[in-house]
């Protein structure tokens, strides 16, 4: 198959029309959303879904997000919609956060891998609302990638995983968040699942109580049964060892610049991920600036094209810890899961 990209600028109307009707057909299409490039299907089409867990080669026990252009559609796809879920999509809608409540029949349990309950957002992202309004049903859309690999934040990263995959990759630039929606389930006492940009103290503004998933920051043990099935898969692995190192600034700084000498006189080509306020301590290594660590949000905004951007020519990534506070804690998830784990306390 041929896979062809569009500019979602150049050909607003002919690339969303193309898309939905390549989406009614049943087929995948790949679009923008403000967090990452979502691979989509008709959500309510039990074949076309099952192509999408074949084109990632998806676990088929990880359920998949169903994308909505209107806050009215959710009636449809959720078994009753409580207050403070209405609340919720008043605040945080259009926008990076993702609910998982009871779902009803119309939901194929292809979409919610056998699960009672569904995870719902609409993005904020107009060539990604046009598109599912020019399908004109729900779009079921996990991260554009390969499973286990860094999510695409550009057409260019969908096209490396994709390419002879899907027919169409629709382009609308390098996504705004630059990681996956907040998922935030809705069925008990409210619990982030997986954090994002919309952040715990803005759900706890609205919500009040809200817990955390303990998965978030360490791996699961093997015999537990995640809430959130994505979380016991490998994730968002680059072709190089990631190395967290946490502590205090400086010690961390030292700890890299020790570790980074001991890999290369191995013959071990490293690349040392930083932050703005740190990048000068590593003059004369090779070096990458994520963002700054007073806006944890740019720095969520760049680490998987990072990741993506220096996995062919670095064995050892070293990276900087940052609290896991606010959009720190999104960063953090992402880059303990991207380094299995290997973290170094300096
Ligand atoms: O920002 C995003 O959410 C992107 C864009 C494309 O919208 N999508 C995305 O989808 O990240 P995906 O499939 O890569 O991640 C969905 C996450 C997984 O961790 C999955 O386990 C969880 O949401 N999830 C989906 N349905 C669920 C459910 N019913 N209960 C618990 N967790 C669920
Ligand atoms: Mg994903």
């Amino acid at each position: 198959m041929q896979t062809q990209i569009i500019d979602a600028k150049q050909t607003e109307t002919a690339g969303t029309q193309w898309g939905g009707r390549l989406i009614r057909e049943g087929q995948l299409v790949a679009f923008p959303t403000e967090t990452v490039y979502g691979l989509g299907a008709n959500g309510l089409d039990p074949e076309a879904v099952l192509r999408i867990f074949e084109a990632k080669g998806r676990p088929n026990d990880n359920p998949l997000i169903l994308h909505v252009a209107r806050k009215n559609d959710v009636k449809k796809l959720w078994d009753g919609v409580p207050t403070q879920i209405l609340r919720l999509m008043d605040t945080f809608w259009p926008g990076p956060l993702t609910i998982v409540y009871r779902k009803t029949e119309q939901v194929p349990s292809e979409v919610s891998a056998g699960l009672d309950t569904v995870a719902v957002r609409m993005p904020a992202q107009k060539t990604a609302l046009a598109l599912i309004r020019a399908a004109e049903r729900p779009i079921a859309a996990p991260s554009a990638n390969l499973s286990g690999r860094p999510s695409p934040t550009t057409a260019q990263h969908v096209l490396m995983d994709m390419d002879g995959k899907i027919p169409l990759i629709i382009d609308g630039g390098p996504c705004r968040v630059g990681v996956e929606s907040t998922v935030l389930s809705m069925t008990g006492v409210p619990t982030v699942l997986r954090p994002g940009a919309v952040t715990l103290s803005m759900l706890r503004s609205v919500l009040g109580e809200v817990r955390l998933d303990k998965s978030i920051l360490s791996p699961l043990p093997e015999n537990e049964t995640p809430a959130s099935p994505g979380m016991k898969h490998k994730h968002y692995a680059p072709n190089a060892q990631v190395v967290v190192v946490t502590g205090e600034a400086r010690a961390v700084a030292d700890k890299i610049l020790q570790e980074y000498a001991k890999e290369e006189q191995r013959g071990k080509n490293c690349v040392i991920f930083a932050a703005e306020e740190t990048q000068a301590l590593y003059r004369g290594r090779s070096c990458v600036i994520i963002g700054s660590k007073s806006a944890p949000e740019s720095m969520c905004a760049n680490l998987f094209a990072q990741l993506r951007g220096v996995e062919n020519d670095a064995d050892v990534i070293f990276a900087e810890g940052i609290p896991a506070e606010e959009a720190g804690l999104a960063f953090m998830n992402r880059l303990l899961r991207a380094a299995g784990f290997c973290t170094i306390q300096a």
